[in-house]
């Protein structure tokens, strides 16, 4: 399937956003960096629109030759912001940097016309920008103004061209998806993005494949299990899961193994390495350390399970499968991504770093895809709602939810808090409610009383934060009710714990886990 059309990526905070909305409204796209798209143009090679995402720099300071990306009069081009600002100074209007910027809400009217018969004239919209057009070119003409009485849309007279100062991908502004409606319908195309249309292109990835055997390292979280369900789709017992055991786990990951094994066609075998890594964990504190030690001692199990393969089974495997996703592929010009060094709050653990000598070549399916794509893919695969819809749960697992030094006893009490918390979230219709949930042991003795003697014993901290991708979070605001009872339960059920607490944290500025 080849992508109808390009989002060059000005380095918007939003240009994600303007993929999955196109997504969402039924047409395949792309993200490019500009020079990529120039490149492509410059040869003669066309998408059937082009979107100009916004972006941080000022068309003054920027001497691109944009030319390739209107010259072909035929390709339609949506310029949001920046993109904007850079089809208006292109085709000789004027754009000005403004005594004062817009940011946030303003208020848009639009012009009456056909583009826009369906759409309110009067909307709220998200802007956010300094510079602006301040006189539309040659053969435009002006389609809305922000209540500031600055312009807030153009469109040529004759092309298929049209501009927004404002962002319609973005929640804030009002009947966004309408207005970008508005654009495919000028644009003329037609609709090739859906649930079907991501499997086909998915699986793509596995056709030169032929007669290869394939591994993949398992968690049973939502993207190699859909990664998995697909290959096996496609390569059906050439496909073969490991799942490793590394002692960290909580009882539902277990159940939760055991129902896929169980009821999905693939071949998932459990290796139990909980102690070797009970061998080289405990006495650790540090938690950078116990992260690189959990990731290290995976790839140790991974690989020996591979010679064992190898030796006794006589079967070679040529391909790691992965469930990579498009957000960690795009390459994208957003500041936090290209250049500067970023701090490293926290080292990921991802089984993605398998050494070089296994030589085993990456098969990522559904590299174009996003999280909740790749969600309706797995239900359309035939996997269980509550099984695509599970919390993150982080590789390294219990390893960094004990505090300090990890032992079999305060692995146990996280465990067994984690149990009570999941049954009670999942009893009172509250699992969905938050985007994670989970229990850490804080390594601190409190004094407290338990029958009527004194207790000395540890404490249990609830953590449940709801978020759109991790990288910010607010603490859930649960219901006093179910958190009293999930409190009295984990003290009266939970061996060395007599008292519970509420982490009321957001990310910023704390993180998520507590290690
Ligand atoms: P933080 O704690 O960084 O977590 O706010 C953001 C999200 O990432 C998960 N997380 C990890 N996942 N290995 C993983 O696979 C890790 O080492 C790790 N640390 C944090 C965390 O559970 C949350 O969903």
């Amino acid at each position: 399937m080849k992508e109808k059309i390009w989002i060059v990526d000005f380095g918007s905070q939003y240009t994600q956003l303007i993929t999955r909305r196109t997504r969402e409204l039924g047409f395949s796209n792309k993200i490019f960096i500009l020079e990529d798209a120039l490149a492509r143009m410059q040869k003669g090679e066309y998408p059937e629109a082009v979107i100009l995402s916004g972006g941080p720099q000022s068309v003054f300071e920027d001497t691109t030759d944009f030319s390739p990306l209107f010259s072909n009069k035929k390709i339609p081009v949506l310029g949001i912001c920046y993109g904007m600002q850079i089809m208006g100074q292109f085709f000789g209007g004027k754009v000005e940097r403004g005594t004062q910027g817009e940011y946030g809400k303003a208020e848009v009217t639009f012009e009456k016309i056909a583009q826009f018969k369906k759409l309110k004239n009067k909307f709220q919209a998200w802007m956010s920008h300094f510079d602006h057009v301040t006189k539309v070119p040659k053969d435009f003409s002006v389609i809305g103004k922000s209540a500031n009485n600055l312009i807030a849309g153009m469109m040529h007279n004759e092309r298929p061209l049209m501009a927004f100062q404002f962002h319609p991908e973005v929640e804030h502004t009002e009947q966004g998806r309408e207005i970008l409606s508005a654009f495919f319908e000028l644009a003329g195309l037609k609709k090739d993005w859906s649930t079907n249309a991501m499997l086909e292109l998915c699986a793509q990835e596995f056709k030169n494949l032929n007669d290869a055997k394939v591994l993949c390292a398992f968690s049973g979280g939502v993207d190699s299990l859909v990664a998995a369900m697909l290959a096996h789709r496609e390569i059906g017992k050439n496909l073969f899961c490991f799942f490793v055991d590394h002692g960290l786990l909580r009882p539902q990951d277990h159940h939760h193994i055991e129902l896929l094994k169980e009821h999905t066609p693939l071949q998932i075998e459990v290796i139990d390495a909980k102690d070797i890594f009970y061998s080289k964990l405990f006495g650790v504190k540090d938690p950078e350390e116990k992260r690189k030690i959990i990731g290290k001692t995976f790839i140790e199990v991974f690989e020996q399970k591979v010679n064992e393969y190898t030796k006794k089974k006589k079967i070679n495997f040529e391909y790691l499968l992965q469930g990579t996703l498009y957000p960690d592929v795009i390459e994208s010009v957003s500041p936090h991504k290209k250049g500067g060094k970023s701090v490293t709050i926290k080292s990921h653990h991802n089984v993605g770093g398998l050494p070089e000598r296994m030589k085993l070549k990456l098969v990522e399916p559904l590299r174009m895809l996003f999280k909740d794509e790749v969600r309706q893919m797995g239900v359309q695969l035939g996997l269980k709602s509550e099984w695509v819809n599970r919390h993150p749960f982080p590789g390294p697992g219990i390893g960094i939810r004990v505090l300090g030094e990890l032992s079999e006893a305060s692995i146990k009490k996280v465990q067994l808090s984690d149990q009570i918390l999941f049954e009670e979230l999942t009893k009172q219709s509250l699992y969905q409610k938050c985007w994670q949930a989970f229990t850490v042991l804080l390594p601190v003795k409190t004094v407290g009383v338990k029958g009527d003697a004194r207790a000395y014993e540890e404490v249990i901290c609830l953590r449940m934060v709801n978020s759109q991708d991790g990288m910010t979070a607010d603490w859930s605001q649960m219901p006093m009710s179910f958190l009293a009872h999930v409190s009295s339960r984990i003290c009266n059920e939970v061996p060395g714990i007599t008292r519970v607490v509420y982490d009321i944290t957001s990310k910023p500025p704390g993180t998520i886990e507590w290690e």
